[in-house]
């Protein structure tokens, strides 16, 4: 089978890691005595594109896209251009118009990468963010200058929107993932106690759905509650459901205990495959460290191994997964991970572990 790939970089280290990614991935395709290979068409949608058409990505882009097997994303924004439109303008457009409802963030710790945490059983941990990706607190509602008052008095609305539908398909696809995992159990997050109408839609509906699956475990959490519990109890978790905002921030929080937002990998997925999926780490564009070969490419290539999963290929994304983790023990570690390979470094390693298995 030969999989159409849309490499999308866009701006700052996304042009790093996804080069790192379509290597590792063209090396296991190579490797594979033609069972799998992939056709990648490279786009250059980015902040740099906005500047010279006004434009995130070309006018008939999600057409062209459409055609294509999957998305493998980098990251988007740059400081010229503001965040909100950049990212509107390209990642949150593919998502909404893809349908990607579902975005799923493994927080996994590896060996060789000290995590803040400091437990003795660091390794072991290993849970997942599912993220209610289509509306939420990231549904665009809302509006500028409504109160007519004039300056300095400005008044801005941002609403949330929940659908019963929303949430309940998001919450049957995390009970349908706890299933798979060594344990069965679904944490629920909301704010259902501040936000009293479309959280509580959001609990009431976790309480049905969880009545079908019986034999997996739940829990609800509060935001602010679960922050806390990332932190001191995280050998109790597996699946984490939330929605948009609250998944963003605490996957961003896991990633980080892992030892690195580097590290962490996502997919942005259609499971109806109606439409093409998006395959991206969940870091941005890194400004700080950008074009210097500091990146660390580990959660661009696990974004890879969910492209693989994703693709049925199982046995080939569980290898990447384990390369991965061998170079880290290795101590072929990127700074932001306490280590001093640059980022073909990383990715050498990682090649180099393939094929010696
Ligand atoms: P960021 O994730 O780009 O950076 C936060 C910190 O993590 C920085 O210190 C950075 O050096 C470090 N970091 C990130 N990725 C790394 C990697 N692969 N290896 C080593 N260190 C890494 O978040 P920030 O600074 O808030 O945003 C920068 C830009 O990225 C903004 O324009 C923002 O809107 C955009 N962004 C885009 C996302 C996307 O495309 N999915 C997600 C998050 C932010
Ligand atoms: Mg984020």
């Amino acid at each position: 089978t030969t999989y159409k790939i849309a490499a999308i970089p866009a701006d700052g280290v996304g042009a790093e890691v996804v080069a790192a990614g379509r290597t590792v991935l063209d090396a296991m395709a190579a490797a594979s005595g033609g069972t799998f290979a992939f056709d990648w068409t490279e786009f250059p949608w980015s902040c740099e594109y906005y500047t010279r058409t006004g434009r995130m990505m070309a006018e008939d882009g999600l057409d062209v896209l459409r055609d294509f097997d999957a998305i493998y994303f980098g990251a988007v924004g740059w400081p010229s251009v503001p965040d909100h439109i950049s990212l509107w303008g390209l990642r949150l457009k593919i998502c909404q118009n893809f349908d990607q409802w579902a975005n799923i963030r493994p927080v996994h710790f590896h060996p060789g990468i000290t995590s803040p945490l400091r437990k003795a059983d660091d390794a072991d941990l290993d849970w997942v963010v599912v993220r209610e990706n289509s509306e939420g607190e990231y549904a665009g509602l809302g509006g500028r200058n409504l109160s007519g008052r004039g300056e300095g008095n400005e008044v801005a609305l941002q609403t949330a929107l929940f659908t019963e539908r929303g949430c309940e398909r998001i919450i049957r696809f995390a009970f349908d993932l706890a299933r798979e995992r060594p344990r069965k159990k679904v944490s629920s997050v909301t704010k259902s106690n501040a936000q009293q109408f479309g959280m509580v839609l959001w609990d009431e509906t976790f309480t049905r759905v969880a009545r079908d699956y019986p034999d997996v475990e739940t829990e609800s959490v509060l935001v602010d509650a679960m922050a806390a519990k990332f932190v001191l109890k995280p050998e109790d978790l597996s699946v984490v459901v939330a929605s948009n905002l609250n998944a963003d921030i605490l996957s961003d929080l896991g990633s980080a205990l892992a030892g690195s937002l580097g590290l962490a990998a996502s997919a942005n997925l259609n499971p109806d495959r109606r439409f093409p999926s998006m395959f991206e780490p969940v870091h941005g564009s890194a400004p700080d460290i950008a074009g210097r070969g500091l990146a660390n490419p580990a959660g661009a290539i696990g974004s890879a191994a969910l492209m693989l999963d994703h693709f049925g290929l199982q046995a080939e994304a569980a290898r990447l997964n384990a390369a991965i983790e061998a170079t880290a023990a290795a101590g072929v570690l990127t700074p932001d991970v306490g280590g001093n390979a640059k980022t073909d470094e990383v990715t050498e390693a990682v090649l180099g572990v393939l094929s010696e298995w």
